[in-house]
């Protein structure tokens, strides 16, 4: 069967409770907190906000990845049920135990009352099983960077943080209950498909293609479709602005699209590498000036479902990825099944919510240029984001800032903002200005009013447009306090998040 041509349906398969589920009549669209609460009548998993910011709902999804199972949690009141197939769907109800007792997960926030009106705690209960997994073997309790991290996508309105962290803490001091990994990975194995998913419901189908070639052709085929990726704009489409998808291309399970590599100083990362993934693939070469947006990026169980492929072909304007990206000089890859294009980043971005990505192509991959010695230049780089919680918010103003300097020279300037203006943009006339000038405090006032040139902001519900104009300003002034070549500033002296 051809990618494309008409076929007969074939099931949603997913693994929940020890047995394989079989779907065959749910709309494209249906949410896995919707069929587990209203199908499945598995109503431990709760619902809050149903677009991934309170984490009532959040799930642990297990999956095959180069032979090896891995488990993550995921917000499931914006995960559409199609895109489960091929996976295991763990949920609080997985917690009992065959005596009855309670998970040491479970008995741990009793313990410590991390409980008061009970709403959040399922989700909660989830995200420290996730964590409890990742324990497995280490003799150390999770320090407490991991576990607000594994907890950065959960809200509680009535106990508070501190007895859930506790409770984090207590968890592993407990009898301890092992995990089957080599069940699931068992279970998992019998799943995989040998041709891709067409699911068929309601005139519309879900296509799952599982290589590059059947994307391509999947995509020719059908131009119209829908392209999903980690589901964390697209599920929002639904649930919040009821939106008809018609068809939809899920790219999860295309193996090509999860490759990252590393090659004559450049680092490819695929589309669909997830967002946390790929911060943490970055992150090894910029550590000091990407950890903190790793960690600021919405929060785990979005990371674990997003991709980067997707946050760049979104072009949200207050995305986070864009303005870093743009700043290090990176390019896209597109792709469509008459060959590749690859251009500029910033060139990508031609208004508010439109892209150069022609009607049969799809983001293929990103790549981003490694920090390279260069004889006698350095290249100083940093990323900010300004928005008003230190985790899950999205940005007012993102900037980005790299400079290459030769001795005190400025050799070449690349800043990019998002929140800015329409697109994520880069700033033209204060990167002219800067080039040739003594990277002094004289030269950065300059650019700070230059900077006026370039971007005229809106104002909207996140920061009025004189704010914005504002913390530009004052963040490339930032820039100048870390970089200056007398008497940098550390980061514990510019940064109210800094632990240092
Ligand atoms: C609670 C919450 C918090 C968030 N916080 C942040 C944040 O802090 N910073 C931030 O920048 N964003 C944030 N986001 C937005 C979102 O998580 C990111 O934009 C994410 O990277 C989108 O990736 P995805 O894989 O989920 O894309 P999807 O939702 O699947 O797709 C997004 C768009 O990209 C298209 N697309 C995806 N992949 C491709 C491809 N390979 N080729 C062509 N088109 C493609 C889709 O058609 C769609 O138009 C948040 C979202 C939520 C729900
Ligand atoms: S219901 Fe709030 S994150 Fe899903
Ligand atoms: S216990 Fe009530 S919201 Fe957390």
């Amino acid at each position: 069967m051809e990618p494309g041509q008409t076929s007969m349906s074939e099931p949603i398969r997913f693994y929940y409770r020890g047995t394989v589920q079989t779907v065959t009549d749910a709309p494209l669209t249906r949410t896995i907190l919707q069929h587990l609460r209203e199908s499945m009548h598995c109503t431990g998993t709760k619902e809050g906000c149903a677009e991934g910011d309170c984490g009532a709902c959040t799930v642990v999804v297990g999956e095959l990845r180069d032979g090896k199972v891995e488990l993550n949690t995921i917000n499931s009141c914006i995960q559409f049920l199609p895109a489960l197939d091929g996976k295991a769907l763990f949920t609080v109800e997985d917690l009992k135990q065959a005596d009855e007792s309670l998970h040491p997960v479970q008995q741990a926030m009793v313990e410590c009352h991390g409980s008061q009106c009970g709403f959040c705690t399922p989700g909660f209960v989830m995200s420290l099983w996730s964590l409890y997994l990742r324990q497995d073997g280490k003799t150390e309790p999770p320090t407490r960077d991991e576990i607000n991290d594994a907890l950065s996508g959960n809200l509680c309105r009535c106990t508070g943080y501190r007895p859930i962290i506790e409770a984090a803490q207590r968890m592993c001091t407990l009898p301890q209950v092992a995990f089957d990994h080599q069940s699931l990975s068992d279970a998992l194995s019998e799943l995989q498909r040998d041709q891709m998913l067409s699911y068929t419901a309601h005139s519309q189908t879900f296509h799952a293609p599982r290589t590059l070639e059947e994307l391509m052709k999947v995509r020719a085929a059908t131009p119209a479709a829908c392209i999903l990726a980690g589901s964390t704009d697209v599920g929002l489409w639904v649930t919040k602005q009821m939106r008809d998808l018609g068809d939809i291309i899920y790219l999860g399970q295309v193996a090509e699209l999860k490759v990252m590599t590393e090659q004559s100083g450049v680092l490819e990362i695929g589309a669909g590498v997830s967002l946390n993934d790929a911060y943490a693939a970055v992150c090894r070469h910029y550590p000091a000036e990407l950890s903190e947006m790793w960690q600021r990026f919405a929060s785990l169980p979005i990371r674990n479902a997003g991709t980067l492929g997707g946050n760049v072909a979104n072009g949200s304007p207050i995305g986070d990825s864009m303005p870093w990206l743009i700043a290090l000089g990176a390019e896209i890859v597109l792709r469509s099944g008459t060959g590749q294009r690859v251009m500029p980043l910033e060139n990508f971005y031609l208004d508010y919510q439109k892209t150069d990505l022609r009607a049969d192509e799809f983001v293929e991959a990103l790549r981003i240029p490694l920090p390279r010695t260069d004889g006698s230049r350095r290249t100083c780089f940093r990323t900010y984001k300004l928005a008003k919680r230190f985790d899950q918010d999205i940005s007012a103003v993102c900037a980005a800032f790299a400079i290459t300097l030769e001795g005190d020279i400025v050799r070449d300037a690349r800043i990019a903002f998002g929140g800015m203006a329409a697109i994520p943009k880069r700033a033209g006339k204060t990167e002219m200005q800067l080039k040739g000038q003594t990277w002094n405090e004289a030269t950065m006032t300059s650019a700070m009013t230059m900077l006026a040139q370039d971007y005229a902001p809106l104002s909207d519900m996140r920061a009025s447009s004189g704010y914005r104009m504002k913390v530009a300003q004052n963040l490339l002034h930032r820039f100048w306090l870390e970089t200056r070549l007398a008497a940098p500033l550390p980061d514990s002296a510019v940064n109210a998040f800094s632990c240092n």
